[in-house]
């Protein structure tokens, strides 16, 4: 099987990375890829939010498979272009990407499928701001109703900051989301679909603000681990049987079936699962720390989502490890990250860690080689370490080991991805 991968972050490298373990996977091509993708995959250069480019590369090299990894693209219907040129696709269409496109369209199908989430307004005139506000709190939740890349929300019990996110929204013509705050630990969980069948990953936890024990703003995400101790499994059935399968059922009903990753992100209090928002495809950085630990060949997985034949009784085998991954930054991430500058130290192969059966890889997001050939920065988040390991403390202590030996000036990581977990520190 051929396999092209759209796009150039971390994600998209540990996608073809666990591509290249399938055995019946003999090619992976990168669209447009990134320095570390052309270590493992042919990197092609293409416009990835074009349907027509998108296709056309798809063609050339003659994919039997397509895995679109970011949301624009399929919010921009590459999906169905690759569909109707009649080559698979993981992905969902345009219309079905809206369950991430439009905060409103998730909020309705979440409505006609009974599923449980954040009780939420847009306010689209900012005469009806103060009055919205007014009937929320005393945390506030604001959100960009549309792409915003995780930047876009600010959660805050300061009602002047909550106005003045909301005020500069509305004053670029955006309309803005009011939510209910969600307490208790954050899940992400994976749900590979096709129709109403529905086949989870396992959960993970994304550590989303640039600071640790969560200080500053909402970043793209700093981090990730997985699986979650804290977590009973009766929980992660829930979210199957609670979101994901009646969501995929809504949407079959709709007549905008989905095809491809629906990821919901959760957080979990004494009553259960709450939904804080679905995203349309595999989560970055949560898909460096899942693919890892899954044992059955990703390719045909990919596959049988694609063209159908998924079944619900597919049943995914596990390795018994943990991971965990930190997201180095650009100076200044997330809010101007400066770019160019040289990456250096141990940045090739798996390498040991210090704990018995750990080791450590790196993923690339944001870089680029310059014209010598030198690697450098070319994003805010510029690479993943992910260290694997028997349990979460020596994923952390892998990961953790591997970044102290690469350098990039300015750059900046969190100390405490996994910790709380690995600590016991995590309580519904
Ligand atoms: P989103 O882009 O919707 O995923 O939001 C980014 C982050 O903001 C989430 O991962 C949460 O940490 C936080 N957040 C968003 N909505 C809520 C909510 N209703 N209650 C609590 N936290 C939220
Ligand atoms: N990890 C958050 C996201 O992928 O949107």
């Amino acid at each position: 099987m051929r396999v092209l991968v759209i796009g150039s972050g971390a994600r998209e490298h540990a996608l073809a990375v666990a591509l290249r373990r399938d055995p019946a996977v003999t090619s992976v091509f990168c669209g447009p890829g990134n320095a570390g993708t052309a270590a493992v995959a042919e990197n092609r250069p293409v416009d990835a939010a074009s349907p027509e480019a998108v296709t056309a590369l798809a063609r050339e090299v003659e994919a039997d498979l397509v895995v679109v990894g970011p949301e624009v693209p399929l919010v921009l219907g590459v999906a169905e272009a690759v569909r109707e040129a009649g080559i698979d696709c993981f992905g969902p269409s345009a219309a079905a990407a809206q369950i991430e496109g439009s905060k409103a369209f998730a909020k309705d199908v979440m409505a006609a499928a009974g599923v449980r989430t954040a009780h939420a307004e847009i306010i689209d005139n900012p005469a009806e701001l103060d009055a919205g506000l007014d009937r929320f709190g005393p945390t506030w939740v604001v959100k960009d109703d549309g792409l915003a890349a995780g930047k876009g929300v600010v959660v805050t019990t300061d009602r002047a900051e909550a106005r003045a996110h909301a005020a500069a929204l509305l004053e670029d013509g955006h309309p803005v989301l009011l939510e209910s705050f969600l307490s208790g630990p954050e899940v992400s969980l994976f749900c590979l679909v096709h129709g109403e069948t529905v086949v989870p990953l396992a959960p993970a936890q994304d550590h989303k603000r640039v600071g640790d024990d969560e200080t500053g703003p909402n970043t793209g995400g700093m981090g990730a681990y997985a699986p979650l101790p804290w977590l009973p499994a009766a929980t992660a059935q829930r979210i199957v049987d609670e979101v994901a399968r009646p969501v995929a059922k809504e949407m079959v009903a709709r007549g905008v079936p989905y095809t491809g990753l629906l990821y919901a992100g959760l957080a979990v209090d004494a009553e259960g699962p709450a939904v804080i928002e679905f995203n349309c495809r595999f989560g970055d950085p949560e898909t460096q720390v899942v693919l890892p630990l899954l044992k059955t060949p990703l390719g045909g997985l990919l596959k049988a989502a694609a063209d159908g034949s998924l079944s619900d009784r597919t049943v995914l085998e596990w390795n018994d490890d943990a991971a965990v991954t930190v997201v180095l930054a650009a100076e200044h991430y997330p809010d101007t990250p400066r770019t160019g500058d040289e990456i250096t130290g141990e940045l090739t192969g798996e390498q040991p860690g210090p704990v018995a059966g750990s080791s450590s890889v790196v993923l690339h997001a944001g870089t680029a080689r310059d014209g010598q050939g030198r690697l450098v920065s070319a994003g805010g988040r510029v690479l993943n370490v992910v260290g694997v390991g028997p349990d979460l403390a020596a994923a952390r202590a892998a990961a953790y080991d591997r970044i102290g030996k690469i350098s990039l000036p300015g750059a900046h990581h969190r100390t405490d991805i996994g910790g709380k977990a690995a600590d016991g520190e995590i309580r519904i």
